[in-house]
């Protein structure tokens, strides 16, 4: 079974616990990330409990119902869980403190920090504001008009959080279209929530502060992030034919799928359907010939966890590719720019970085392998690499296979059920 979206696992249990009520989760992702935020909410006081259907129930306490946390909040590797809850503890007139592990800890929440003190709230940070951070919120948050610097759908959804609180519109401008799970759940749960097409493909997204939010059910469809890699893994290993049901494909985020058509690969989405506000399909894929793709860097907000995999299928593809604006890479759960370059080199794929863009040359043929590559505690470069290893000579060896866990549990008994061949050593 494909795992359920993590994007929209968090966003279930965190606006699910800020609606008044009962709210159902099917399908939630059951990964360290989501357990993280999972944990969290009940240290603000929400209940939460799993039946033995599978079935999540969030029992809500409305908008500025949260407890004071009585410890230290540990996010672990969940960068999503971090930012979106800073933005729910700014509704709340007590301290929260915020920790994760050395690689959430790494990462910059300046981009979070900054619209949410604009609203009212008091942030204390490691230099470079980086976590551990302390962060006082207020009943009396204001609502903001905000341009984000670049496009974040986690930024994005921190303040629309903090802006529930607010009296009057809070208003986000985005320089590109980031993936908008929290206006489609927002409006779900009952918020009024307006978005606008804005200056040169951007968009202003105008939230109606202090809604009663309803409880719903919701159904999480299974991440196209996670599918990801079994989608690639049957498009470079001959003979393959897979049938990945009921994907999310919500446009904002399946440029991966526009990539693959453009590099050749057999993909059919079937049966498109949709279920809690979100487009979802089957998506079919058969093994391929692929060809070197160029990637404008307009499609990086709707694949932006993807590149890892992206590079994976350029460096099997026959002819140069060049995938083009990839700074933001560099802040992820690794230095994920970094990480793609040094695995494909130690793998024996031709790869340069030119300022932001990554350029692979492949030839078609199963790059050499035999590698060790790192993890850096960076789940989406472990299944990347474990892929790559399907189809080179010499197979691929990862360090450390533990980040799976944080979004894909059951990733190797899948893919070894779909014939792979990945061993714990
Ligand atoms: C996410 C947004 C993206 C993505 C992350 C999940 C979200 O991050 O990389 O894995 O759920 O909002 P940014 O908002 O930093 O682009």
């Amino acid at each position: 079974m494909l795992p359920g979206d993590k994007s929209i696992s968090h966003r279930a249990l965190i606006f699910g616990a800020l609606a008044v009520g009962e709210t159902r989760v099917q399908g939630l992702l059951e990964g360290g990330d989501v357990l993280a935020t999972a944990r969290a909410l009940g240290d603000f006081g929400v209940e939460i409990a799993r039946d033995d259907t599978g079935t999540w129930r969030v029992w809500g306490v409305g908008v500025g119902g949260f407890q004071e946390p009585a410890r230290q909040l540990d996010l672990g590797n969940a960068g999503t869980a971090v930012r979106l809850l800073m933005g729910a503890a700014a509704q709340h007139p007590f301290t929260s403190f915020f920790s994760g592990d050395e690689s959430l800890n790494a990462r910059p929440m300046g981009r979070v920090a900054k619209p949410l003190r604009q609203m009212g709230a008091r942030i204390q940070a490691r230099s470079g504001c980086r976590l551990p951070l302390a962060l006082t919120g207020s009943n009396e948050l204001l609502p903001i008009s905000y341009t984000l610097p670049v496009a974040s759908a986690q930024v994005k959804s921190a303040i629309l959080l903090a802006g529930l609180a607010a009296p009057g519109e809070t208003t986000i401008v985005e320089p590109a279209p980031s993936r908008d799970h929290s206006e489609r759940m927002l409006r779900h749960f009952g918020a009024e929530v307006r978005v606008e097409d804005g200056a040169s493909g951007g968009r202003r997204i105008i939230l109606s502060g202090q809604p009663e939010l309803a409880a719903r059910a919701l159904s999480v469809p299974a991440d196209i992030s996670s599918a990801a890699f079994p989608l690639a893994a049957s498009l470079i290993v001959p003979g393959s034919d897979v049938l990945l049901k009921n994907v999310g494909i919500n446009p904002l985020r399946s440029g991966l799928i526009d990539c693959v058509r453009e590099m050749g690969g057999a993909v059919e989405l079937r049966d498109e359907n949709e279920v809690s506000g979100e487009p979802v399909a089957d998506i079919a894929v058969r093994a391929s010939n692929l060809r070197g793709i160029q990637v404008p860097p307009a499609r990086a907000p709707s694949m932006i966890d993807e590149y890892p995999i992206l590079a994976v299928l350029a460096a099997c593809a026959e002819g140069p590719s060049r995938l083009r604006g990839l700074g933001e890479l560099r802040h992820k759960e690794s230095d994920r720019f970094a990480a793609i370059v040094a695995g494909l080199r130690a793998a024996g794929v031709a790869v340069e970085a030119v300022d932001d863009d990554i350029l692979i040359t492949g030839t078609g043929a199963s790059p050499p392998g035999g590698a060790e590559i790192a993890s850096c505690l960076d789940h989406r470069i472990v299944m990347a690499f474990l892929v790559l290893g399907m189809a080179c000579k010499e197979g691929v060896t990862i360090d450390d296979g533990a980040p799976i866990a944080t979004s894909f549990p059951g990733f190797v008994e899948l893919m070894n059920g779909l014939g792979g061949r990945i061993t714990d050593g």
